[in-house]
């Protein structure tokens, strides 16, 4: 960790709504990097912000019945707010609408027309609108039919239109050589087969243009192009750092290449190839590192918003508080894997490593030393040996977290400063410091000298991930230790506070229960009261499920949607429904509900509708009939 500087990024994010969990993850693991960082004493430049342009916000918008620009303004208050819960101190959030980035992509445009690396050809072929992604004819079978996305598994559509052409093929060698010299490049590791697999393949000149759509950096020279959306949003890593402003020359080389970017597992392609593509064609150094982080799992499917499966963080943060959540996120969801979430692992981890072992630790040490009578305590001319061991332990510990750290294995560098605490917890149960009270202060005050400076040490290490809560409980001890500077490099020395004063106070984690799942009550069924069917009449109802592809609302009334429902192997059929005053398109797009497949076609407003979709009405509004967790379209139920 020589370098003065760090530069982290995250990737920036689709404002089609607000946050979720798993945007909130690469966003938390950014600012701990940063944190951590700070503590060697490095200037740190910490960037996020929003990808606003291209055709799924565009198609968003227009559901939704707003222009481009005013559907995505109205997101970012919302972003910035959830952040700011969250304290994510970051140093610049960047908008792709932002006129500087936009000036500056078109300058990288120029420069790359200019030495010949973009050329003007036809596109034809699929494209993920979800993904922002052409499918490239590898992906897809012959067979010219509709394709699933390779990587999200959603339809894809054919796109036929004239585009510039980056000259990516020209890069293929270069970018195997890079990663042959470079294999820490990406995190972990084994991901770089992957993506040489993929290079090694054939690369194809990449679109980096569209004329089918108007949302975007408008192409120098061409009106009647807009730029490719990665091919703009990938370039915020360098334009908010003042890539392409003359003004900003100093800065730009201050900062990049960017030290540690984030992402996940999911948009690895665009960073590991056509992101460094981009940066050899233009002669820039590339990031230190790229750290890809798996998936944050609800019920075993990745968290997304069409899925209608995300973690609200706004929910969990008014239930635990942004930093139990921060600590949940960094120590239990391991960077390398896909992770469940799950509320009662939640709340177990959080009773046991905050609550039971560091609360713990802090409060019956502080109570035990006022109730003694002892409010300071000043560091002793020498130590037992068991107390030796502690302190070494700690800058053990210390250098543990830095080397895990330089992995950026934080799962790992927590265990390390669990495994401290629980250490110091056993020390202060051995030594039995309430029984020493009675006829040795001196190795009284030694006690609970030495586990102040351990907890004073694990605040240090803990507050990357808990900034708040650890300066609180350097509060409660009373700690002078100074942040600032290289302070990890002055707890492998030993610096602790000469003294420390104690402070009582409230505990400062909670403790929680197991949410125990209710017992469904037993119903006493009144048969006279309900009209019987027999299994045969059931039967006949065919109950089938389908995605809502496309969602409209329709003109002349404020009651129906109109919407093509993917049923799989069945096809796509057009469905009616009376649901406007509860859902607005948008909410609809992506879902799977339940549908009855054979109920007779009929005409609303001269159109036909092929099925109708089930809902509850509950308080006034229409609930969607859905299944738990998503199934193949066209499964019936029964
Ligand atoms: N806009 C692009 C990124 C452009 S970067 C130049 C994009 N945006 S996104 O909003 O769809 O996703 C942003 C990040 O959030 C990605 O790293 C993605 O992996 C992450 N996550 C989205 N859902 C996630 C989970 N369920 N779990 C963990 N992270 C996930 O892609």
């Amino acid at each position: 960790m020589s370098n003065h500087k760090f530069y982290v990024t995250t990737p920036i994010y689709y404002v089609t709504a607000k946050p979720h969990l798993g945007s909130l993850y690469s966003t938390v693991l950014a600012d701990i990097a940063a944190r951590w960082h700070k503590l060697s004493g490095q200037e740190v430049f910490f960037l996020t912000g929003t990808d606003e342009h291209g055709q799924k916000i565009a198609q968003a918008a227009e559901l939704a019945g707003k222009d481009p620009k005013a559907f995505v303004d109205s997101f970012i208050a919302k972003y910035k707010e959830i952040w700011q819960k969250y304290e994510i101190d970051y140093s610049h959030f960047i908008r792709t609408t932002d006129s500087y980035h936009v000036n500056a992509v078109q300058v990288w445009l120029q420069n790359l027309i200019d030495q010949g690396d973009i050329y003007k050809s036809q596109y034809q072929g699929w494209y993920c609108t979800p993904d922002e992604t052409f499918v490239t004819e590898k992906d897809h079978d012959a067979s010219n039919q509709p394709v699933m996305c390779p990587s999200c598994n959603r339809e894809t559509v054919f796109v036929s239109e004239e585009s510039y052409f980056f000259r990516l093929s020209k890069y293929q060698d270069r970018l195997l050589a890079f990663f042959k010299i470079n294999p820490d490049f990406i995190i972990p590791k084994e991901k770089t087969n992957e993506v040489v697999k993929f290079v090694e393949s054939g690369l194809k000149d990449l679109c980096i243009s569209r004329s089918t759509i108007s949302w975007g950096i408008p192409f120098p020279g061409d009106t009647k192009h807009v730029t490719y959306v990665w091919a703009d949003a990938l370039n915020n890593y360098i334009t908010a750092v003042g890539y392409g402003d003359g003004s900003r020359k100093g800065d730009f080389a201050k900062w990049w290449p960017a030290d540690l970017q984030i992402l996940g597992k999911d948009i690895l392609r665009f960073h590991a190839v056509y992101w460094p593509a981009f940066l050899m064609a233009s002669n820039l150094p590339l990031p230190k590192h790229l750290l890809v982080h798996g998936w944050i799992k609800v019920g075993d499917q990745k968290m997304s918003k069409s899925l209608g499966n995300v973690v609200d963080p706004e929910l969990l943060y008014s239930e635990y508080g942004p930093e139990q959540i921060r600590y949940y996120l960094a120590s239990q969801l391991a960077i390398t894997h896909d992770s469940n979430f799950d509320t009662n692992s939640l709340r177990e981890i959080l009773s046991a490593d905050l609550a039971n072992s560091l609360g713990n630790l802090l409060s019956r040490s502080v109570s035990l030393a006022l109730k003694n009578n002892l409010t300071a305590v000043i560091r002793p001319h020498s130590f037992t040996s068991q107390s030796q061991v502690i302190l070494d332990l700690i800058k053990h510990t210390t250098q543990d977290c830095q080397r895990l750290m330089q992995d950026y294995a934080y799962h790992m560098a927590i265990a390390e400063i669990n495994r401290l605490i629980g250490r110091v917890n056993a020390y202060f149960h051995e030594l039995e410091p309430w029984q020493v009270v009675k006829n040795n202060q001196i190795l009284f005050h030694e006690i609970i000298w030495v586990t102040c400076a351990a907890l004073e040490a694990v605040s240090v290490l803990f507050s990357p991930v808990m900034p708040q809560k650890m300066s609180e409980l350097r509060a409660r001890i009373g700690s002078s230790l100074d942040l600032t500077g290289n302070v990890l490099a002055r707890l492998v020395k030993g610096d602790s506070s000469v003294e420390f004063k104690l402070v009582a106070g409230e505990s400062l984690f909670v403790k929680y229960e197991k949410l125990e799942t209710e017992e469904p009550k037993k119903m006493e069924i009144k048969t006279e009261e309900i009209n019987y069917i027999n299994i045969e009449d059931f039967l006949k109802v065919e109950l089938v499920v389908g995605t809502i592809e496309t969602c409209k609302a329709v003109d002349g009334s404020d009651k129906l949607l109109r919407m093509d429902v993917n049923f799989g192997e069945k096809g796509i059929r057009q469905v009616l429904s009376g649901i406007a005053q509860s859902y607005t398109p948008i909410d609809l797009i992506g879902k799977q509900g339940v549908f009855v497949y054979n109920l007779k076609p009929r005409k609303i407003m001269g159109m036909e509708s092929q099925g109708m979709l089930l809902s509850v009405m509950q308080d006034g509004k229409l609930k969607l009939a859905s299944v738990v967790a998503p199934v193949a379209n066209g499964s019936r139920l029964g």
